[in-house]
């Protein structure tokens, strides 16, 4: 399924706000994502960045005025080629405009006559921003269906400290995403663990994996932007969760087991992504071990499988395993298929640690007798575009 930023016409609005200046590194940002990016300016605007700055990101004319060149219409014709359309900043009187249906300038006009998904990102003074009308009319425009990416709490350029802050480039964009992929698993519940797990023998110290949960986190970015309501349980890792996506940060084999069993079952589709410890020191030193004793002597017992558990208690949730496999993968991946009670697992060549942390991948799907996907190799990103892919399409025929 084709969908993203990539290659997709995106119509930003910009209007006349000090936050003006980082709608440039956001088109920017989207140019490099592969985005086509047409920029109207307001007359305001234009006072806080030149037209010329947008310009050179986009290589592509910027539009300001509906007089310009009157004969081709560009407030009809920007937001009919245009696939989503975005005002960042939008200040209160772009907002008080779009909701009264008032349309004096190129950007209003262009507004009004949108077929395809707005979303408004405010960046106003903490005050004006909290004012009745202003909250108001932001209800009016979020009833019609508008997507209002909400401003942010933090420092403001008259010296203030509030509600106000233009929204983060990374929430812009993940808006953007999310509007430009079809919601094909909207009211859907989805489960995923993932990372590693920490199997402490004292307080310093601990048995982990290489595991940086980033399969995983992709999954649920993916699942989000389809429109489910995603829950993941993420072990440590030094990766940011996504936007969107209600997280439970977890540490031991057990606490992701106790999460899996509160979180995960009832869900329409669980997948396990988590490179679980698999085994855990059977003793743990409340004081640091001391290195006097020379020989470490520590003895450890298996964790609890959760897919497994979570496999005992499947119900009608379409559950997906990982096997993380150096040789014989397609035997091994469908022997854990059956030993878990799964619907489907992905195999995962790890043989020279090829799926750990690493941006790029190479998995291939099996499921029921026969059932086989080769998703090939790929970023993660675009892997679990494929794998989210395939598992609708099971689920579509079974
Ligand atoms: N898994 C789990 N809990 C564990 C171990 C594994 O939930 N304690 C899940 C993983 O998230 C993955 C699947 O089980 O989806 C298979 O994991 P893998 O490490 O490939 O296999 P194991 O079951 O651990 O078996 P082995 O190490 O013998 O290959």
């Amino acid at each position: 399924m084709d969908a993203g930023v990539k290659g997709a016409r995106v119509l930003l609005g910009v209007t006349g706000g000090i936050a003006a200046y980082k709608a440039a590194s956001l088109t920017s940002a989207l140019v490099q994502r592969g985005a086509n990016v047409d920029v109207i300016m307001t007359a305001e605007a234009e006072r806080f960045v030149a037209p010329l700055t947008f310009a050179s990101l986009t290589a592509r004319p910027v539009y300001t005025s509906l007089w310009d060149a009157p004969e081709r219409i560009p407030h009809i014709r920007l937001v009919r080629e245009a696939q989503v359309v975005l005002v960042a900043p939008a200040t209160a009187q772009c907002i008080a405009k779009l909701a009264l249906g008032l349309a004096d300038d190129l950007l209003s006009t262009a507004l009004l006559a949108a077929r395809v998904p707005i979303a408004i990102a405010p960046a106003m003074n903490a005050t004006m921003y909290e004012r009745e009308a202003t909250q108001e009319h932001l209800a009016i425009l979020r009833d019609r269906g508008c997507t209002i990416v909400e401003p942010e709490e933090g420092y403001l350029a008259e010296g203030e400290r509030g509600v106000g802050r233009l929204a983060s480039e990374e929430r812009l964009l993940e808006t953007l995403e999310r509007l430009l992929t079809p919601a094909s698993l909207a009211g859907m519940r989805v489960a995923i663990t993932a990372g590693p797990t920490r199997e402490a023998f004292d307080p310093v110290r601990f048995v982990s994996n290489a595991a940086s949960g980033a399969t995983g986190i992709a999954l649920a970015r993916e699942a989000a932007r389809r429109g489910a309501e995603v829950t993941l349980l993420l072990g440590p890792t030094q990766l940011e969760p996504p936007l969107g996506v209600r997280t439970v940060r977890v540490l031991t084999a057990q606490s992701m087991l106790d999460a899996a069993l509160a979180h995960a079952i009832g869900s329409d589709v669980t997948i396990a992504t988590a490179a679980v410890a698999d085994w855990r020191p059977t003793e743990y030193a409340a004081q640091k071990r001391k290195k006097d004793a020379g020989v470490l002597d520590v003895h450890f017992e298996q964790t609890p499988d959760v897919l497994a558990a979570l496999g005992d208690r499947k119900g009608e949730t379409f559950l997906v395993g990982f096997a993380a496999e150096t040789q014989e993968h397609e035997r091994n991946a469908r022997d854990k298929m059956r030993r878990k009670h799964l619907d489907a697992i992905v195999a995962n060549d790890v043989s020279s640690e090829r799926g750990f942390g690493l941006v790029e991948n190479a998995l291939v799907l099996f499921w029921g007798n026969d059932g086989r996907k080769d998703l090939g190799r790929a970023e993660k990103d675009v892997l679990a575009a494929r794998l989210w892919d395939a598992i609708e399409g099971i689920r579509a025929c079974s």
